[in-house]
């Protein structure tokens, strides 16, 4: 088979057959196809698209390019969540231990941050002594341990796609929902969860800002995940504002643990609840009410069996930042918005994300939100607390949040539902 074919095919808005899919992400992945032959062919898939059968097979080429987990030795039935990433997305968190002190089992690899929205092991990463990275000997006995486990994807899990998104990292090529689902779901299926409920986020902080365009990728991958055996749901998720009040990294733990025991923001409650619903319900496991191990500290239980497993030591003080500065309300009134894109991309300049893969984060690095959109705030109000090490960061960090917030006499202001939809 010839490279130069398949890329024609595909730029002329041809269908790739079983055949030319498979040997593309094989041969791609051996090094056989050039980094430039494989971004001529992921900018024709951005533009002309792909049909459901070939995302499926260009998913499953994907999965076969690396190892397949196994928990089937486990006595628990698996389910797993994937966010597609926002602004204080914290809830893998307490959502993780939540649903295995339901019964469940959840064997959740995840990733870290680039650009303005968090990773999940950066986040963890605060707390002293926790590690992200494990054998697959040592996943299994966290997961017997505790119930649940989160940490990075191991080398051997879809290498295609790891390659792939590098390259479509530097290409313009992200942007594409079959790549994106494909990705997405590739590592998903080869983690050998048997349940998966996705979280798809809309609005400006998100990668997908329409809903139409989130239900298209929600659809793509609930669709990937059935042909391939594997029960998923999808819900859409507003991502206009940021999730919670805390965003970064040390700072977005505090407010988990907060949740565990029974307490933080109710936007954080409401979504965690929700998403541990569809992940039991998904397992076939419904007789217990998450609210309930939320209150009763079983949940808290499983967080500290989890951290502590993964060499944590969840009693020790999180890390803190040197530099504290408020922004104020500049007048009374409603915070009618407060961005999260602007929101995002200012911590992410305080520190708390990277801008390359290599970058150190760092974890105290943040902010503390103090008001929502619907708040009445008065002026001189403490609105954002800006935390970080480095004051010299400070001044791009608040020209990101220059028209990031708005604040009027009177009004409501219009946002999505924090749940916009479900889909099956
Ligand atoms: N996350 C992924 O894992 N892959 C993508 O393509 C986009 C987001």
């Amino acid at each position: 088979m010839d490279a130069i074919d398949v890329i024609r095919a595909k730029r002329d808005g041809g269908t790739l057959t079983p055949d030319q899919i498979d040997w593309a992400v094989d041969a791609y992945t051996r090094g056989a196809i050039a980094e430039e032959q494989m971004a001529a062919l992921a900018m024709a898939i951005l533009l002309n698209g792909m049909t459901r059968a070939e995302v499926a097979r260009w998913t499953d080429a994907m999965i076969r390019s690396g190892e397949r987990m196994d928990w089937s030795s486990l006595d628990r039935p698996t389910t797993d969540k994937h966010s597609t990433g926002g602004v204080g997305d914290k809830i893998t968190l307490p959502l993780a231990p939540l649903v295995a002190a339901c019964g469940a089992a959840v064997p959740q690899l995840s990733g870290r941050g680039l650009g303005h929205t968090g990773g999940t092991l950066d986040k963890l990463e605060s707390i002293p002594g926790w590690r992200a990275s494990l054998s697959n000997t040592e996943m299994l006995d966290v997961l017997r341990t505790a119930g649940a486990v989160v940490c990075a994807a191991g080398g051997g899990l879809a290498p295609a796609d790891r390659k792939l998104y590098a390259l479509r990292d530097v290409t313009g090529t992200v942007e594409s929902i079959p790549l994106i689902a494909s990705s997405i779901m590739s590592k998903k299926i080869a983690e050998g969860t048997g349940a998966l409920v996705l979280d798809v986020k809309v609005g400006s902080g998100a990668f997908m800002k329409t809903v139409e365009n989130a239900r298209e990728l929600a659809e793509t991958m609930v669709a990937i995940g059935t042909d391939n055996g594997l029960r998923t749901t999808a819900l859409l998720t507003a991502m206009d504002r940021p999730l919670g009040n805390a965003v970064g990294n040390a700072v977005e733990v505090a407010e988990s643990v907060e949740v565990l025991a029974g307490g933080g923001p109710p936007d954080v409650v409401e979504l965690t609840l929700t998403l541990a619903r569809e992940m039991l319900a998904a397992a076939g496991l419904t007789d217990k009410d998450p609210a309930d191990a939320l209150k009763d500290g079983s949940a808290m239980d499983v967080w500290r069996r989890m951290i502590t497993a993964q060499g944590g030591d969840p009693d020790a003080p999180l890390p803190s930042a040197r530099e504290n500065h408020t922004v104020t309300a500049p007048a009374s009134g409603v915070l009618t918005s407060l961005d999260a894109y602007g929101v995002g991309v200012a911590a992410w300049r305080l520190g708390a994300g990277r801008a390359r893969k290599e970058d150190p984060v760092s974890f105290a690095a943040g902010i503390t939100c103090h008001a929502k959109p619907g708040d009445t705030v008065t002026e001189g109000q403490p609105l954002l607390t800006l935390h970080t090490d480095d004051e010299t960061r400070l001044p791009r960090a608040l020209e990101s949040l220059d028209g990031a917030y708005e604040i009027e006499a009177s009004g409501t202001p219009t946002l999505h539902p924090l749940i916009i939809d479900r889909i099956v």
